[in-house]
C-alpha cells in the first residue's frame, strides 16, 4: 500500500499529493515549516489523522533550521503557524499540544532533534489506532454478511488509508471485511466541492474493493430503498456530548439513516475526540473559499462554503474507535 506520509531520511517528509488524485499520483517532498503549513492549508494533505501527523512533522522541520534556534518564542511561532491552517480537525491542534508537551521541558538543543521522534511516534499510533478502529469495526460488517449474504456500506468523504498515515478510520472495517473474506460493497458519494469521494473510489478500486460512486443527493433514495445495510464516516471532531463534525453532507445522511432505521456510526481514533468542547455548537466550522463552488454564475453570486457540519450524538449508533465501539453519549476520557 502507498504511505501518504512518509519520511525519506535527510531530515525532510514525503506526502502523496491528493490536490491531483485520482488523475496523477505525486510525491511532493516538504523540508520547511512553511511547505507543510501549504500542504495543509491548500488540502495537498487532508483528512484530520493525516493533518495532525503531518503538523506534527511540520514542527520538525521548522525546528531544523540551522539559523534559528529552537529557543521558547521559535517553538510557539511553528506551532501558532500551524494551528493556523485549518480550524475544525482537532487531530491537527492534539499533535501539536503533544509535540509542545514533548519539547517545551528540553533544552533548547535538543529540540529539533526530539521533534523528529515525537512525530514519528504520532504517525505510527495514528497508523496503529487506525488498524484497531478495523478490526472493533469488523464485527459489525459480519453480522450483517452473515445475515445477509453480503454488506452494503454507505461512506461520505475520503475517511481511508489516504486521509491518515495508515489504514484509514471509516474504510478500516471495510478492508478488515475484505481481508476476513466477506462481500462487501461500497456506496461512495462524490462529496461537493472538493469531490473526496472520488478519492474513496479510488482507494477503493486500488484494493479491488466493490464500490459504486453517486451523487450526494442520490444517498437518500438509496437508503429508502433499502440498498444500504449501515453507513460509515470518519470525523474531525468528536464533543465530550458525541456530537460529531465531520465533511459537510455528513449531518443529511445520518438524517436519512435515521428516517429509514439504518445504522450510523462514527470512525475515528481517540485523538479525534476533543473533551475540552462540550457540544457540537462549540466546535468552529471551517469557512472555505467560494471559488471551491466554481459557479458559472460569476463574482456577483454569493457563495457560502462550510466545509464541515455537525451530526447530533442521538443520530449515531456508535463510534468506533481504537478501544472499540462506544455509545455516542457516553463518551469517556
Ligand atoms: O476537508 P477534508 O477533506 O480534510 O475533510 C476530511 C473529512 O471530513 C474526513 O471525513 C475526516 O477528516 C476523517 S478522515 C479519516
Amino acid at each position: 500500500m502507498l504511505a501518504t506520509l512518509s519520511e525519506d531520511g535527510l531530515q525532510a517528509i514525503q506526502i502523496l499529493d491528493q490536490t491531483l488524485l485520482p488523475a496523477q499520483a505525486v510525491i511532493r517532498r516538504l523540508t520547511t515549516l512553511e511547505d507543510v503549513a501549504h500542504a495543509i492549508r491548500h488540502m495537498q494533505v487532508r483528512g484530520a489523522p493525516l493533518i495532525g501527523a503531518t503538523a506534527a512533522y511540520g514542527v520538525a522541520l521548522g525546528l531544523q533550521a540551522a539559523d534559528i534556534p529552537a529557543h521558547d518564542q521559535r517553538l510557539a511561532d511553528v506551532l501558532a503557524t500551524l494551528a493556523a491552517t485549518r480550524p475544525t480537525a482537532v487531530n491537527l491542534h492534539w499533535a501539536l499540544a503533544r509535540m509542545q508537551q514533548a519539547l517545551m521541558p528540553l533544552p533548547v538543543a535538543q529540540r529539533a532533534a526530539a521533534a523528529w521522534q515525537a512525530a514519528r511516534a504520532i504517525a505510527q499510533e495514528d497508523a496503529a489506532a487506525n488498524a484497531a478502529i478495523g478490526q472493533h469495526g469488523l464485527p459489525l460488517l459480519a453480522d450483517l454478511a452473515a445475515r445477509r449474504g453480503r454488506v452494503q456500506v454507505m461512506t461520505h468523504c475520503n475517511a481511508g488509508w489516504l486521509a491518515t498515515v495508515a489504514n484509514g478510520t471509516a474504510l478500516a472495517p471495510v478492508y478488515a471485511a475484505q481481508q476476513a473474506g466477506l462481500a462487501v460493497h461500497v456506496w461512495v458519494s462524490e462529496t461537493r466541492p472538493r469531490n473526496q469521494g472520488w478519492l474513496t473510489a479510488w482507494e477503493l478500486q486500488q484494493a479491488g474493493i466493490p464500490h459504486t460512486l453517486i451523487a450526494d443527493n442520490a444517498a437518500g433514495l438509496l437508503l429508502m430503498q433499502g440498498k444500504v445495510d449501515l453507513i460509515i464516516v470518519g470525523a474531525d471532531r468528536i464533543a465530550a456530548n458525541g456530537d460529531t463534525a465531520n465533511k459537510v453532507g455528513t449531518y443529511l445522511k445520518a438524517l436519512a439513516a435515521a428516517a429509514h432505521g439504518i445504522p450510523f456510526y462514527v470512525a475515528a481514533p481517540r485523538s479525534t475526540i476533543d473533551f475540552a468542547c462540550p457540544t457540537g455548537a462549540d466546535i468552529p466550522i471551517e469557512e472555505r473559499a467560494a471559488a471551491e463552488l466554481d459557479s458559472p454564475l460569476g463574482q456577483d453570486t454569493a457563495v457560502a462554503n462550510p466545509a464541515f457540519d455537525i451530526t447530533p450524538a442521538t443520530l449515531i449508533d456508535g463510534i468506533i474507535t481504537d478501544t472499540g465501539l462506544h455509545t455516542a453519549q457516553h463518551l469517556r476520557p
